[in-house]
């Protein structure tokens, strides 16, 4: 692992930009990258309240056949979904989580069992994997909201595949 951020992430990691102009359109991006997704993924959300971060999740979730919410038993912060190919999303909202106290989640075994979603991720930088997606969103208009992804080869590969997936 190593610390990544928004800073870490320069230009050159840059992958894509989607603007959308609505929140079906930021689900729809998220089905999109729902759509290329697999067990040990880590996906690490940042960008102001009301960016839109909750909603891409929703739309990633509802990629799935009939998820099934399952309130996690240890966490409030943690949202599961249990998916029909037996696999997990859990969606994990850092807002109101003190850094200090991020120690006791144990994201490895949840990469074990699922793909991982991290609201507010710039809290955890310390234990964000190297191959994540980071995907920032930019509040640009009172509807409109600038989706950048940034990442290494492989999720650059992805996001073409996704494309053509369209
Ligand atoms: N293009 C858009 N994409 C996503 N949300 C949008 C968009 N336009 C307006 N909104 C609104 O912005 C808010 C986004 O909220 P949310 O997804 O909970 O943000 P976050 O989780 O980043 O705080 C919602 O009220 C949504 O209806
Ligand atoms: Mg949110």
């Amino acid at each position: 692992m190593r610390s990544l951020s928004n800073q870490v992430f320069s230009d050159k990691d840059l992958l894509r930009e989607i603007t959308t102009y609505s929140p079906e359109e930021t689900m729809e991006v998220g089905r999109m990258i729902a759509s290329v997704s697999e067990k040990g993924d880590f996906i690490a959300l940042s960008g102001d309240l009301g960016s839109g971060k909750t909603t891409f999740v929703k739309g990633f979730v509802s990629a799935f056949s009939s998820p099934v919410y399952v309130k996690s038993p240890s966490f409030t912060i943690v949202n599961e979904y249990e998916l029909e190919n037996g696999a997990t999303v859990f969606h994990i909202d850092l807002y109101r989580v003190d850094s200090s106290a991020l120690d006791d989640i144990g994201f490895v075994e949840f990469l074990d069992r699922g793909i991982v979603i991290v609201e507010w991720s710039e809290k955890m930088l310390a234990y964000v994997p190297e191959k994540s997606l980071l995907i920032r969103f930019e509040i640009i208009g009172s509807d409109a909201r600038k989706i950048y992804f940034y990442g290494g080869l492989n999720w650059k590969q992805r996001l073409t595949l996704a494309t053509n997936l369209k």
